[in-house]
């Protein structure tokens, strides 16, 4: 597997890279702890063009304030110890997506 970071604000940078070939968009907006925000519609766009799956982690913003399943990602994930539960209050992470993408972790939580 290869990992290419981008430079969170230069959109042409993430779809000149996803264009090279891109199997798996992974985006965290706002970055935390920069608050930088990208423009999800316009990247997903671009992922799909190449058939890659977009992740977004949304632990900074929360399901109150944005819903990156309905900006076309495929799976969110949050951190559980922040913003979501308060602060420092609770342990635990999140993984939100289609039931057909969830089936993997969910087996893997049973086995472990
Ligand atoms: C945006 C974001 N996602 C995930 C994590 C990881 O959180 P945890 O330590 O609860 O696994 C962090 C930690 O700082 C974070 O800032």
């Amino acid at each position: 597997m290869s990992v290419t970071l981008c430079e969170t604000h230069s959109h042409e940078q993430i779809e000149e890279e996803i264009a090279k070939g891109c199997d798996v968009l992974y985006l965290e907006k706002p970055t935390n702890p920069t608050l930088k925000i990208v423009d999800i519609k316009r990247l997903v766009a671009a992922a799909k063009t190449e058939g890659a799956l977009v992740i977004a982690d949304n632990t900074f913003a929360t399901p109150l304030n944005q819903s990156p399943l309905a900006l076309g990602v495929d799976i969110v994930v949050h951190s559980a110890t922040k913003f979501l539960s308060g602060h420092a209050d609770a342990m635990g992470g999140l993984v939100c997506g289609s039931e057909e993408l969830m089936a993997k972790p969910k087996r893997l939580l049973n086995i472990y």
